[in-house]
């Protein structure tokens, strides 16, 4: 049974009190943190940028924009757990009202995906196409459209509720590259817009249905 963490009175009322700090996972190149950083109105401030690798180049992007920036590499901790646990602690330092994974190529676990409410963008419309091949799949099973997915986290990879959905038409000639570009353009508004309303403290979820409160 998937458990999540999710807005609710008490946060919303917390939130209310200050603007949501917010801490973003990337694993390489960091356009979807460009894109949050970029934002105008995103209503919540980037604090803490982690990445599992230290040549994450994402880690470069917040540092140029004045963002605490921290590797935590698995090759630095014996086991899994351990850099888990050495994650969970960078996370912690940061007090964020909000976790991003923007392009985290690592599988969290249940306990860490649950302590904050997190959230996750994923080059497909899921469910079609989890995992970490989603635009090669798309083409190989000949998919004629495709798309990006921003959704809360969950104990289960790719599969929480899901905030915001946006579709990409594949082209007869697309190959990977070409996809995952025009599907990361538009990954680099869904994104922040998705950010936007929670930090509004707009999102609820009902069953795993996202609700989006209208503007007050
Ligand atoms: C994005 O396409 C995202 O959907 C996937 O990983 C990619 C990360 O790209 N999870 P970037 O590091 O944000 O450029």
């Amino acid at each position: 049974m998937a458990r999540l963490v999710l807005p609710h009175a008490a946060l919303r009322a917390a939130m209310s009190k200050r603007r949501p700090r917010i801490a973003v996972l990337i694993s390489g190149s960091g356009s979807n943190l460009q894109a949050l950083l970029d934002a105008q109105d995103l209503g919540g401030d980037v604090v803490r940028v982690l990445a599992d690798k230290p040549e994450a180049r994402g880690l470069d992007r917040a540092r140029a924009a004045g963002i605490d920036a921290v590797a935590v590499s698995p090759t630095d901790h014996p086991d899994r757990p351990t850099w888990e646990a050495a994650l969970t602690d960078a996370v912690v330092e940061a007090d964020p009202a909000l976790v991003v994974l923007a392009g985290f190529m690592k599988i969290l676990s249940g306990a860490f995906v649950t302590r904050w409410p997190t959230v996750n963008v994923h080059p497909s419309l899921l469910p079609a196409f989890p995992g970490g091949h989603a635009v090669e799949d798309a083409l190989a099973w000949g998919a004629k459209v495709t798309g990006c997915t921003v959704h809360f986290v969950d104990e289960q990879i790719d599969h929480g509720p899901i905030i915001a959905q946006a579709a990409v038409t594949i082209a007869p000639d697309d190959d990977r590259v070409s996809l995952h570009a025009r599907i990361q353009a538009v990954e680099h508004d869904l994104l922040p817009e998705a950010v936007r309303l929670f930090c509004a403290g707009r999102l609820t979820l009902d069953d795993r249905t996202v609700r989006v409160a209208p503007a007050s």
